[in-house]
């Protein structure tokens, strides 16, 4: 990557739109190096200019920018929504919902930014925007106050940094956030034209956050895993105006992350057609990933010419992936975590994989398929295939019941699992079906341990702070989007099942909505999950 040494951070006030005057040139560099802080070493590759006439030079003769922030996909109404239900949770009180700062790798490498999916909730801004960005929800009333029927109940403002002059130094001198580095960052104008909410710069975030804070004024609440630096801001103005710190904030600050996190469990419109849209690219993803299992079987390593193939349709069509892919082939696919993606992939096997794009308003499907790698299940492939197909089935026509409860799909599918290795004979002695799903017996858990369905969006494993009673006990409700992802994994070295199961493991996984009417359907109807539509899907790909 280019080298970013030689380039000086500037501080803020540096780079605003009227810091248009030359500075002075950067000090000299200690003569003696072993005086100069580790933390400066890296400027020491080559040098940078900085002299006055060169500034000048540099920050001239350019044509008109072009926007910074494209609008994403009619959003800002949707996120509006969303805001003024989450205002209404907490009437009289400052909300502080950070989108994170650039993460780094290693040495001066930063990982791509990916905001923090509460932040990409309520602002309703994609891909990349905008590391170090707050979005506020500054109360309109006072707390205890009465309000009526639709009054607002807080004002939304977003900090952040808004893009420098082209005479400052950060144009043409800091990689992080310089237009000559990272591209052309939006003005303070174009974040307001594209989300609607009021923008304002992140230098006034501190006196914004700290304004008429206090016991018996305003409290403070902030999405504290977002961005340690924002945390301790709040932190910092809690201390200073007398509010509660420690573990009593903390408890302040995790309601507001359960209840944004439980704002997410129903899906609006807007945020259904992101899920289809993510879905559709992850269906082109899988066509590529089997359109690539012949140059895979000739690999060494052939799991990673799958996960390649499917990574860069995610790339294509994306943001990236929602996660890392498992490209899982023969005894693998029983590592469920199986990332490494480091083996062959040999014909006779199957392939179990895991995979979902992340599509730029950062929404993620998440979908299994386990394919034969030569398109053609063998008799003990198909045998359990089929069971986790039915137990797949099962849970569906499950979430199709009036009065489902989430948990209620995990059930359904333990129970034909329980049944099927009751019949395979691989229950313990004496012990049935239905000795098994008890509470006291659990045996069919050796050969999946892991749940049946979790909630789906921003985030894979989506709503993970929400209450048990709103998340697992509760009812299934329109909006909501979920997967059901049964599996059967027999190790290779799994002594309890007979030779000819062993080094197999299979997953089907399906994302599901559902509909106003109560009804459940798949987002991932298009991508084929019974077995002759599987075989049928590898060979129309591999032999055209
Ligand atoms: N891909 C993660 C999961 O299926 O939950
Ligand atoms: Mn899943
Ligand atoms: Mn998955």
């Amino acid at each position: 990557m280019t080298d970013t040494s030689e380039t000086n951070r500037p501080s803020s006030a540096e780079t605003g739109e009227t810091a248009g005057a030359p500075q002075s040139p950067a000090p000299q560099s200690p003569a003696r190096t072993h005086d100069q802080p580790l933390s400066q070493r890296v400027n020491n590759r080559s040098r940078q200019p900085a002299n006055r006439a060169f500034r000048e030079f540099i920050g001239s003769g350019w044509g008109p920018r072009p926007s910074g922030l494209p609008p994403l996909d009619d959003a800002a109404g949707w996120a509006a929504g969303r805001r003024a239900a989450l205002g209404a949770r907490f009437p009289g009180e400052r909300l502080v919902i950070p989108a994170g700062t650039l993460v780094t790798r290693n040495n001066d490498c930063d990982y791509r930014f990916r905001p923090h999916s509460a932040f990409a909730h309520m602002a309703g801004t994609g891909t990349d925007f905008e590391p170090d960005a707050v979005l506020v929800l500054e109360p309109l009333t006072v707390p205890g106050q009465q309000l009526a029927e639709g009054e607002p109940t807080h004002e939304s403002v977003l900090y952040f940094r808004p893009r420098a002059s082209r005479t400052s130094q950060e144009f043409y001198a800091d990689p992080r956030y310089g237009e000559l580095w990272v591209g052309v960052r939006p003005s303070i104008e174009e974040v307001e034209a594209a989300t609607g909410i009021r923008c304002a710069h992140i230098d006034v975030l501190g006196d914004a956050l700290a304004k008429d804070a206090g016991a018996g004024g305003v409290q403070l609440r902030v999405i504290s895993e977002a961005d340690a630096a924002v945390t301790a801001l709040v932190n910092q103005v809690r201390r200073s105006v007398g509010l509660a710190e420690g573990q009593a904030a903390q408890q302040t600050d995790d309601a507001l992350a359960e209840a944004a996190s439980e704002l997410r469990l129903v899906k609006d419109a807007w945020e259904i057609d992101q899920m289809q849209k993510a879905v559709d690219a992850t269906k082109a993803g899988f066509d590529d990933l089997i359109r690539s299992i012949p140059r895979a079987t000739g690999h060494w390593r052939g799991e990673r010419v799958l996960e390649g193939a499917f990574g860069a349709k995610a790339r294509e069509e994306g943001n990236g992936l929602g996660y890392d892919t498992i490209a899982a082939a023969g005894d693998h696919a029983n590592t469920l975590h199986w990332i490494t993606n480091d083996g062959p992939v040999r014909p006779g096997e199957l392939v179990l994989v895991d995979a979902g794009v992340e599509v730029d308003s950062l929404y993620t499907a998440d979908v299994t398929r386990t394919i034969p790698v030569d398109g053609r299940f063998t008799a003990p492939q198909r045998r359990v295939y089929e069971a986790v197909l039915e137990a797949a089935d099962a849970a569906f026509v499950r979430a199709n019941e009036p009065g489902c409860r989430f948990r209620d799909l995990h059930a359904a599918a333990m129970e034909v699992i329980a049944r099927r290795l009751e019949e395979w004979g691989l229950l313990p002695e004496g012990v049935t079906a239905a000795d098994s799903l008890g509470p006291e017996g659990q045996y069919h858990r050796r050969w999946m341990v892991h749940g049946t369905s979790h909630h789906l969006g921003l985030d894979v494993h989506d709503c993970a702070q929400a209450r048990r009673e709103m998340a697992m006990d509760a009812e299934l409700a329109p909006g909501m989007i979920f997967t059901i992802e049964p599996g059967l994994y027999f190790r290779a070295d799994d002594l309890r099942v007979p030779a000819e199961l062993r080094g197999m493991g299979v997953r089907i996984e399906d994302d599901v909505v559902m509909r106003e009417d109560g009804r459940a359907e798949y987002l991932t109807a298009a991508i084929p999950r019974r077995p002759d539509d599987v075989e049928a899907w590898v060979s129309g790909l591999i032999e055209s």
